[in-house]
C-alpha cells in the first residue's frame, strides 16, 4: 500500500511516519509540506518518497491508497474532503475539524465516497484505556454514574500567538487541543453514551497579555509577541449523557502549581483513576476493607497500533472505533461547550 504524509511537522515525525516505516505493508510515496525544507528533510531522514509542497499533486496519483493528514486544524476538512473525493482513504489527526459544521462536511464526504475516514483519537488504541473499557464493560465498576475529567497544566500554553492560539486556525484552545482526547476516552470507555445537555464556561485569562505570560518552557513555541491569542486557556463544565454525568476542568495554564492530568471513572462498586498516557489505579472495598491496586501490563505504542489498525482496516473493510461516525459526537459536544460558554446558557441536544 502506498501512502502520503500531508504536513511534516511534530505529530508526523514523532508518530505517523515512524509507525508507517515499521509497517511492512506500507511504502511512503510522498512527504508533503508547504515548508519545502520539512518535506525534503523527511525524504532525507527516512530514505524514501518524494518531497512536494502541494497536496493536490497526490490527488491525481492513482498509486496512492491512503493519506495521513497532519496539518493544523484549519486544513483538516478541506484536505480530507479533497482526498476522499480523489478516492484516497484518510487518517486525519485530531480534532476532526475546527467546528461541528466542518466535521459534518467531512462525514458527508466519507458517506458519499465510501472511503475510510478515521480520526486520530489515538487513545482508542491505548492499552490502559482498552483495559479500563474491559473493567467497565464487564461490570467491575458497577454503575459508572459520574466521570470527572482533569486536563490541567500550571503553565503549558503552546506557541503563544501562533497557530495553536489563533481561533481561525485551531478552532479553539485547550478544549479542542487536549480536551478532545480526554472526552473521547470517556465516550469510548463508557460505550459512547448519548449526550443530553451541556453547560460550560471558557476563559481566556492567563495568556491574554502575551508579554506578561510567565512560563519556564513553551512547546510549539517560542511566543510571537505580535501574534493572536483569542482562544480559551481554561474551560470547565458539565455534560449530561444517557450514561454517566461528565464534569470537566481543563487548562493550558491555571495557577495550580502541579499539573493534574487524569480521569476518574466513579462507579458504585469501584472507581478507576486513569493517569493520562500512563497506567491506572482501581479503588474499591472488599469484606469491609478499603482496597486499591494498580494492574500491571505491557504497554504497546498506541500510535503504532493506530496506524497498523488504519492500514489493516483498509485491507479488511473492518470499521474501527476511530471512524468519523463514532468520533463526530465528541466534536458535537465540544461545539456545545463553546456555544454554552459563549451564550451563558445550557445547550440541549
Ligand atoms: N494525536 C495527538 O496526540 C496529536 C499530537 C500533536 C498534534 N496533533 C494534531 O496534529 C496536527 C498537527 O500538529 P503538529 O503539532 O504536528 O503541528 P506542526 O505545526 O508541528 O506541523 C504541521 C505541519 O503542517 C504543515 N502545513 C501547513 N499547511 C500545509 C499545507 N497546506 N500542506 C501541507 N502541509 C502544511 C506545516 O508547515 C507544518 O510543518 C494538529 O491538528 C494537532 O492537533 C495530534
Amino acid at each position: 500500500m502506498k501512502v502520503a504524509i500531508i504536513g511534516c511537522g511534530n505529530i508526523a515525525n514523532s508518530a505517523h511516519i515512524p509507525a508507517y516505516m515499521k509497517n511492512r505493508d506500507v511504502e511512503i510515496k510522498y512527504f508533503c509540506d508547504i515548508i519545502p525544507e520539512r518535506a525534503s528533510a523527511a525524504v532525507a531522514k527516512y530514505g524514501c518518497g518524494r518531497a512536494i509542497t502541494d497536496y493536490r499533486e497526490i490527488l491525481g496519483d492513482r498509486e496512492v491508497d491512503a493519506v495521513s493528514v497532519c496539518t493544523p486544524n484549519n486544513l483538516h476538512a478541506q484536505i480530507t474532503i479533497d482526498c476522499l473525493e480523489a478516492g484516497k482513504h484518510v487518517l486525519c489527526e485530531k480534532p476532526a475539524a475546527r467546528s461541528y459544521t466542518e466535521a459534518l462536511e467531512m462525514q458527508a464526504a466519507q458517506h458519499r465516497t465510501g472511503r475510510v475516514l478515521n480520526i486520530g483519537v489515538v487513545n482508542r488504541f491505548n492499552d490502559s484505556v482498552n483495559l479500563i473499557k474491559k473493567y467497565i464493560d464487564s461490570g467491575r465498576l458497577g454503575e459508572v454514574f459520574h466521570v470527572y475529567v482533569s486536563f490541567r497544566a500550571h503553565r503549558s500554553i503552546p506557541g503563544l500567538g501562533g497557530d495553536f492560539t489563533t481561533r481561525e486556525v485551531a478552532g479553539g484552545g485547550v478544549l479542542i487541543d487536549w480536551g478532545v482526547h480526554f472526552l473521547d476516552i470517556v465516550m469510548y470507555c463508557c460505550g459512547d453514551p448519548k449526550p443530553i445537555s451541556v453547560s460550560a464556561e471558557a476563559f481566556c485569562k492567563l495568556g491574554r497579555n502575551i508579554r506578561e505570560y510567565a512560563y519556564r518552557s513553551m512547546w510549539a513555541g517560542p511566543p510571537r509577541y505580535d501574534g493572536i491569542y483569542d482562544v480559551e486557556d481554561s474551560v470547565t463544565g458539565m455534560i449530561r449523557t444517557g450514561g454517566p454525568v461528565i464534569t470537566f476542568n481543563g487548562a493550558w495554564a491555571q495557577n495550580i502549581g502541579k499539573d493534574e492530568m487524569y480521569i476518574d471513572f466513579m462507579g458504585d462498586k469501584a472507581g478507576i483513576r486513569l493517569y493520562y498516557g500512563k497506567d491506572f489505579e482501581v479503588y474499591t472495598s472488599e469484606h469491609g476493607a478499603l482496597v486499591s491496586y494498580k494492574p500491571e501490563f505491557n504497554m504497546t505504542n498506541h500510535f503504532e497500533n493506530e496506524i497498523n489498525a488504519f492500514v489493516g482496516c483498509i485491507q479488511t473493510g473492518e470499521r474501527l472505533a476511530s471512524h468519523i461516525d463514532t468520533v463526530i459526537i465528541t466534536q458535537r459536544i465540544m461545539q456545545a461547550i463553546y456555544d454554552s460558554a459563549a451564550t451563558d446558557r445550557e445547550i440541549e441536544f
